[in-house]
């Protein structure tokens, strides 16, 4: 049997970086090729083989597939919602073009196997708010959403039409400690344990009901590779599937962080980033996950909160010595 040769791209953002660590501890250190168009953290460039690479050069990244014997790529590089209203033509070339690369090299079988990563952001103002469905309407306003829900249409007509085994999940706000994301609406979310941390204050850029889907990462990491490893039969929705773990206001948030850090305080001042998540869900269905690959979240906001201070707290200290 030949096992997996894994390249991701992406790899020094925030969901890639964890990523590529645990594929490393699963499939051996050499077995998972780190690449990026930029470094990546410290753990990352010294456990194993890197590469740098643009997720838009396809002679390139056809050259890592045949150097490294790739099997499966897991495309982690994207622009996200708020970064893409201020450069959406830039955000369309990456996010298309770079699953086209892949999605052809599968179709032309260099590769047996693809993970590409959706959003909630397929979802827009018209498709019902709460418990959103997994089949629903879908008229997504940000660049970031119509860049995914079209990516989910082309990955499912690649494995109708080509039999390409592409594996997807729409990602709700994923919440880590490690490596800090960039351009994204539910990054609040993030920032507000660092600050809580630092200065005991945070103002908030959604407003205080705005109410989101998040995950922690390492629900988020488990889910990619549960799918992954699934057999082919079992994933039976091939555009993508609705992920779902918890789902809070900054309010609520801001609460929890307070059981932890009494004086902590917050203040609201929302921007442009509002009217993005003002149009995206609130709550979502997950049953299908659930029913076809045994899909199951462990983190909620009250152990989310203990983790992320957590976790923060021991790297500030690293940081301060
Ligand atoms: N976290 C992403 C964003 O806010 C959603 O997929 O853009």
């Amino acid at each position: 049997m030949i096992s997996e040769k894994i390249l991701i791209i992406g790899a020094s953002g925030q969901i890639g970086s964890e990523l590529a660590l645990r594929l490393r501890e699963l499939h051996g250190n050499d077995n998972v090729i780190a690449s990026d168009i930029k470094e990546g953290s410290e753990d990352l460039m010294s456990s194993g083989p890197f590469e740098i690479m643009d997720a838009t050069d396809e002679s390139g990244i056809a050259g890592l597939v045949e150097k490294h014997s790739i099997t499966d790529v897991y495309l982690m590089a994207a622009m996200l919602s708020a970064t893409a209203e201020k450069m959406p033509m830039k955000a369309w070339s990456l996010n298309m073009d770079s699953l086209f690369i892949i999605l052809n090299l599968a179709k032309d079988k260099k590769i047996k196997k693809v993970f590409w990563p959706s959003s909630i952001a397929v979802f827009g103002p018209s498709t019902p708010k709460h418990d959103t469905p997994q089949t629903t309407i879908m008229e997504p306003t940000t660049v970031y959403g119509i860049s995914k829900q079209t990516g989910e249409r082309w990955c499912e007509y690649f494995f109708n039409k080509f039999g390409v085994d592409v594996r997807s999940i729409r990602f709700p706000g994923i919440i880590s400690y490690k490596t800090l994301p960039g351009g994204g609406t539910t990054d609040y979310a993030i920032e507000i344990f660092h600050e809580a941390l630092r200065t005991g204050k945070y103002t908030s850029f959604l407003s205080e009901e705005t109410a989101l889907p998040m995950m922690f990462m390492e629900d988020a990491i488990k889910a990619t590779v549960d799918i992954m490893n699934e057999p082919a039969e079992n994933v039976k929705v091939r555009s993508s599937y609705n992920l779902s773990a918890m789902s809070f206001t900054p309010k609520e948030l801001a609460g929890a962080i307070k059981k932890e850090i009494p004086e902590f305080e917050i203040n609201y001042k929302p921007d442009f980033r509002q009217a993005i998540a003002d149009s995206w869900p609130s709550s979502i269905d997950d049953s299908a996950a659930r029913t076809d690959w045994n899909w199951k979240h462990e983190y909620d906001l009250k152990n989310l909160t203990h983790v992320m201070l957590k976790g923060l707290k021991e790297s500030l200290s690293l940081e301060n010595k």
